[in-house]
């Protein structure tokens, strides 16, 4: 079958949406929750007969607090950000809140070293891009290198590639089966996906800059970075190739959306749609991979490999499942950088389970022990988190920690009745045995999915970013789930079809975030509160600006407060608001209240954000502008090209398309943002 009429999803406008929609075929078995099962649950039924129940099913279980009048103690009381809200919109442009400066750091082909060659787009090689900054940043960690943190090592994700604003000529390759994508072009691809870690310097001027000559600049990418496995998984004969028959080393990552920074500095990539990124001939009669001669075909199918989102594996036989068909168990993982030894290969941590690892947020629980958590954002996939063994203490808190590699990993079960319960994936407990085709705990580990499935864990509405906060909250990024069926609703995942996503915040017993149990309390529902079938739900004076849609990467500022930064996809035409980053108070009278600080320009996604130590400065990462839903965008009402983007930001320059970068964002004279 012609792979142009395969590949091409038409309900996407364009390959940034489709790309971050794809993983979302729901490949999870749906639980059989009735919104009935959930409303006895959670109200009992003399609630019922109390006529608590209303409106529709949603909005009743969760408040209708967009149609209730501000009480006057609320109107009176503050939230603790202390900026002018920035008025919502989309244009070419990015915008920030009044009194900030919001400067770019880093662009798209970028030198980063001193060797590195300035940036050509028109000619642009693999060789050069290995030297320069990549593209579709998203997580940005930052760890100080001086006492005054005036000096750091910025550490930046590169998710995927978009060749039809990269490269000149070519357009959307996936609709056109890759006819166009050349071996030179796989290889610039491959080269600008992966992290890369820079050191940066704030100047007397208040401004960071790139320290371009310093030893510590490098990139990490999937073209020829070697990295080792630790954990269950490593040397297992699952994760055994032609070219490494010791399943120990695998080249490159894949796919790093968001991450996280360890305690004591070390740089976690997660890998997120590793799937996307293998290939295969052999096609059944309805154009979609068949899968009848793998061994490893019930996994595949649960994991939606091969995705056939690119072709490097026509090009690079290891992305090829005929040729390799263990490759795609070594992708899936927690990635470890030592930002500070460029020497020190980076090590996947198979501990951590493989699945679409969306980030890898870590704490250290009030027992002492390391806790990260992880979503796996896919439609009605789980919320994981990982508990070290062992306390961290002076000698462990170093790069390659066996805290990262002897644990237990958890998934959760969001109760009705407001608990929270982490099931550990543990081979030879519970249904975690061989009967169920689970031989050992490496089993368990490259098919966590699977051992989720078995263990009943909740199946949520993509969840992305999970944040933790020193106090045992954990706040839970739930993006959207416009597939969820009205008999699929269930008390953490309350609105079918829901295009805009939620919060959920987790309190772990005791504040203890290595607890195995908790309660959890949705903190919003997202979308715009004046429409009352969204069933939004703020603090009801949450203006017209300060309400979002589609929650994504989040970050806890020094202040323990929080913030959010928004994807909303090809499906921002719903809001008209272009992405941003959102205060949103979690204490006090104004609990749920959100307010706008920044916007992107059109067609981009924001990701980021980090603060620094001193909360003086945030880092937003600025991922593929000009190309969600451009057809949405009034007057341009087209897709984007190389040759015909929808902005041309941050250069505004004829000759360049638009490029992911990385933005600082300061208080003019200086101080803690929003204090
Ligand atoms: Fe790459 Fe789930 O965002
Ligand atoms: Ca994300
Ligand atoms: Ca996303």
């Amino acid at each position: 079958m012609d792979r142009k009429t395969i590949i091409h999803d038409p309900e996407f406008g364009n390959k940034a949406e489709a790309f971050e929609a794809f993983d979302d075929i729901p490949t999870n078995p749906s639980r059989t929750d009735t919104i009935g099962d959930v409303i006895a649950a959670r109200y009992g039924r003399r609630d019922l007969l109390k006529g608590l129940l209303g409106v529709s099913a949603a909005a009743a279980l969760y408040g209708t607090s967009s149609i209730v009048a501000p009480r006057s103690a609320q109107a009176a009381a503050a939230d603790r950000f202390n900026f002018a809200e920035l008025t919502w919109g989309n244009d070419e442009n990015h915008h920030i809140a009044e009194g900030y400066n919001a400067d770019v750091l880093l662009r798209w082909g970028d030198p980063i070293t001193a060797d590195a060659p300035e940036f050509d787009v028109m000619n642009q090689t693999a060789e050069a891009q290995l030297k320069q900054f990549g593209y579709n940043n998203d997580y940005v960690g930052f760890w100080p290198l001086n006492e005054d943190g005036s000096r750091g090592v910025l550490c930046v994700n590169h998710e995927y590639t978009n060749e039809e604003v990269m490269f000149p000529g070519v357009g959307r390759q996936d609709r056109d089966g890759f006819a166009k994508m050349t071996k030179e072009l796989v290889d610039i691809e491959m080269a600008a996906h992966g992290g890369t870690v820079v050191e940066i310097a704030r100047g007397t001027d208040g401004k960071w800059a790139l320290v371009k000559d310093s030893p510590l600049n490098r990139r990490i990418t999937p073209l020829n970075t070697e990295m080792t496995l630790s954990g269950p998984a490593a040397g297992h004969d699952r994760v055994k190739t032609n070219a490494d028959p010791s399943g120990m080393k695998v080249i490159g990552t894949i796919n790093n959306c968001a991450g996280g920074m360890t305690p004591w500095g070390t740089y976690l990539l997660a890998e997120e749609n590793f799937h996307g990124y293998f290939w295969t001939e052999k096609l059944d009669a309805e154009g979609k991979p068949d899968l009848s001669e793998q061994a490893e075909a019930a996994s595949m199918k649960r994991y939606g490999v091969p995705g056939l989102w690119y072709n490097w594996g026509q090009h690079h036989e290891r992305f090829n499942i005929d040729v390799e068909p263990n490759e795609s168990n070594r992708f899936g993982y927690i990635v470890e950088v030592d930002p500070t030894d460029p020497a020190a290969t980076p090590i996947k941590h198979t501990a951590l389970g493989r699945f679409r690892h969306e980030g890898a947020e870590t704490t250290i629980a009030s027992d002492g022990r390391l806790v990260i958590y992880s979503g796996d954002d896919n439609r009605f996939d789980y919320q994981y988190k990982w508990v070290s063994r062992d306390v961290v203490t002076p000698e462990n808190s170093v790069f390659g920690s066996t805290l990262l590699s002897e644990g237990t990993l958890y998934v959760a079960r969001f109760n009705a009745d407001g608990t929270i319960d982490w099931l550990p994936l543990v081979h030879g407990e519970g249904p975690l045995t061989a009967a169920n085709g689970f031989n050992s705990q490496a089993d368990v580990v490259i098919d966590a999915r699977l051992a989720g499935d078995l263990l009943g864990a909740t199946p949520m509405d993509r969840p992305e970013d999970a944040q933790p906060r020193g106090d045992g909250k954990v706040y839970v990024m739930l993006t959207n789930n416009s597939r969820r069926k009205a008999e699929q609703v269930d008390a953490a995942n309350p609105r079918a079809e829901s295009n805009f996503g939620h919060i959920i915040e987790i309190s772990e017993d005791g504040g203890n975030h290595s607890a195995t149990r908790g309660t959890w309390d949705i903190l919003v529902l997202c979308g715009d509160p004046k429409i009352a079938e969204v069933g939004a739900r703020w603090h009801p004076e949450t203006s017209e600006n300060g309400w979002f849609g589609s929650p994504d990467n989040c970050a806890i500022d020094a202040d323990g407060r929080l913030w959010i930064s928004t994807d909303q996809g090809g499906g921002w035409g719903r809001t008209g608001k272009s992405d941003g980053l959102y205060s949103l108070e979690t204490e006090g009278e104004k609990r749920g209240h959100s307010k706008l600080f920044y916007r992107c320009p059109v067609g981009g996604e924001l990701c980021g954000p980090y603060f620094t130590p001193d909360s003086e400065t945030l880092f937003l990462a600025v991922q593929h502008p000009g190309t969600d839903g451009t057809k949405d965008f009034k007057g341009f009402e087209r897709d984007s090209t190389f040759e015909d983007p929808a902005t041309r930001w941050p250069d505004f320059d004829a000759a360049m398309p638009p490029r992911p970068s990385v933005v600082v964002v300061t208080k003019q004279g200086g101080g803690k943002i929003a204090v």
